[in-house]
């Protein structure tokens, strides 16, 4: 089992769509995946069409594999969950007193019964970032082809190297381009500019701007069911593909 956390330095870059899409992909491939969000913006749900009035998920339920949804995608889904603000400040203090609550909670489900855990996270350091990479084994780190990701990519590497520096078993950073521009240079020059200083890290697809992506969220579904052909999908399931060959999986 790989547990696997998505984050991001800037906000709005695709994680939450990707977790979803990836996850989705990999279920394709007959590998068993569970989708864990770990952002109080509660959206991973509004990607697997789940019930927005549903307030069970993360903080009232942990997670345990009795808090597991099934996904009508072929995926094990634990959403937020729709909390007050109150009961976000409590569930906050108690990840602050143990770093350790999400990493535990994937443990206790059953072995062997996931090939992966998806993570998905808030943008930037926060309590849920150290969570996740107190539990991942790797880390997928999403950008954009422009500037301001590019610059940020070392800040949330120490921050990576910082949570993950007592665990020998996180195996390290892999960086996904996501809302690659078809036709931008500055698009093109910034993949140039990760590949000549993050070759060894970069994941060798990156996934292109397509507007079937939003449309796909206006429906509730992932792209990848809503519209497998399109050239996002595609790419998703490239990535899906070399996610499995380089992790053995
Ligand atoms: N490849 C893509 N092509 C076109 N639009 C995309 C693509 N990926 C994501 N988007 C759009 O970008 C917006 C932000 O995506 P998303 O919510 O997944 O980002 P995020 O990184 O999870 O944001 P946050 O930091 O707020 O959690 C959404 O409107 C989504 O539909
Ligand atoms: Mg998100």
């Amino acid at each position: 089992m790989k547990t696997i956390a998505f984050l991001s330095g800037k906000g709005g870059v695709g994680k939450t769509t990707l977790a979803a899409n990836i996850a989705v992909a990999l279920a394709q491939r007959k590998k068993h995946v569970a989708l864990i969000d770990l952002d109080p913006q509660n959206a991973q749900r509004l990607h697997l069409g789940m019930d927005p009035d549903e307030i069970a998920g993360l903080v009232r339920e942990g997670i345990s594999p009795g808090s597991l949804f099934d996904s009508p995608f072929g995926i094990k889904f634990i959403p937020f969950g729709r909390v007050t603000g109150s009961e976000l400040d409590d569930f906050e203090a108690q990840l602050k007193k143990n770093r350790r609550w999400v990493a535990d909670g994937i443990e206790s489900l059953v072995k062997g019964s996931f090939d992966f855990v998806i993570l998905d996270t808030p943008p930037g350091p926060s309590v849920y970032l150290q969570q996740a990479l107190m539990a991942a084994q790797r880390a997928m780190v999403v950008v954009l082809a422009d500037a301001a990701s590019y610059l940020t990519l070392p800040k949330i590497e120490s921050l990576v190297q910082e949570y993950t520096a007592q665990r020998p078993d996180f195996e390290g950073v892999s960086i996904l381009i996501n809302q690659m521009p078809t036709n931008s240079k500055l698009g093109h020059q910034v993949r140039s500019a990760l590949y000549a200083n993050y070759s060894k890290n970069l994941v060798p697809i990156a996934v292109y701007k397509d507007a079937r992506v939003a449309q796909a969220l206006a429906f509730e579904r992932p792209v990848l069911q809503y519209e497998p052909g399109c050239k996002a999908s595609l790419n998703i399931q490239n990535v899906a593909d070399w996610l499995i060959d380089s992790t053995d999986q």
